[in-house]
């Protein structure tokens, strides 16, 4: 069975993030969401709201499994039997960092490859910390997110 890990802080998840699961669980056998815990200095969302959101919104695809992992990425991919890692790529400005993960990943497991999804272009501006700053300013966000994250948001706000 091919495995592939589509890791992230998922703070929380939006439809960009969505648009990359669902492409993605077509082209894998079984597709592992990650969220990593403890990596942000001021989550609006805890890990297990995080969770329990991505489950919500990703419950149809009955091969993508939501686990949350601490540590290394490369740990955790080895410990899952996955050799893929899905990122999206919004804009060329992710491209540094990306790379610079992949490449350290693949570094500290040889096996370990980083597939790239462009972004679809919908979504190419919109990221979690976007959304968080119009919502907390009372913006609509209903393009953004999906009306149960957006209900979620709202009760945080
Ligand atoms: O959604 P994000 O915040 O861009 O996701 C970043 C994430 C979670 C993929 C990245 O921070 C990560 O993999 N962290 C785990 C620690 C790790 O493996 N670091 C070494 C690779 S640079």
């Amino acid at each position: 069975m091919n495995t592939a890990i589509y890791p992230g802080s998922f703070d929380p998840v939006t439809y960009g993030h969505l648009d990359i699961i669902e492409r993605s669980a077509q082209m894998t056998d079984h597709l592992i969401v990650g969220v990593l815990k403890n990596n942000m200095k001021d989550p609006m969302f805890t890990v297990e709201e995080r969770l329990e959101m991505l489950r919500e919104e990703t419950r149809r695809y009955a091969n993508v499994e939501i686990l949350t992992f601490e540590g290394l990425l490369a740990d955790f991919a080895r410990e899952c039997g996955a050799r893929v890692v899905v990122r999206g790529l919004r804009a060329v400005t992710d491209f540094e960092y990306e790379l610079q993960m992949a490449q350290t990943n693949r570094k500290l497991t040889p096996e370990l490859d980083t597939i790239f999804l462009a972004t679809d272009l919908r979504y190419a501006y919109l990221s979690s910390s976007i959304v968080k700053e119009v919502a907390y300013w009372h913006g609509d966000i209903s393009a953004f997110v999906t009306p149960y994250v957006a209900g979620r948001i709202r009760e945080k706000v």
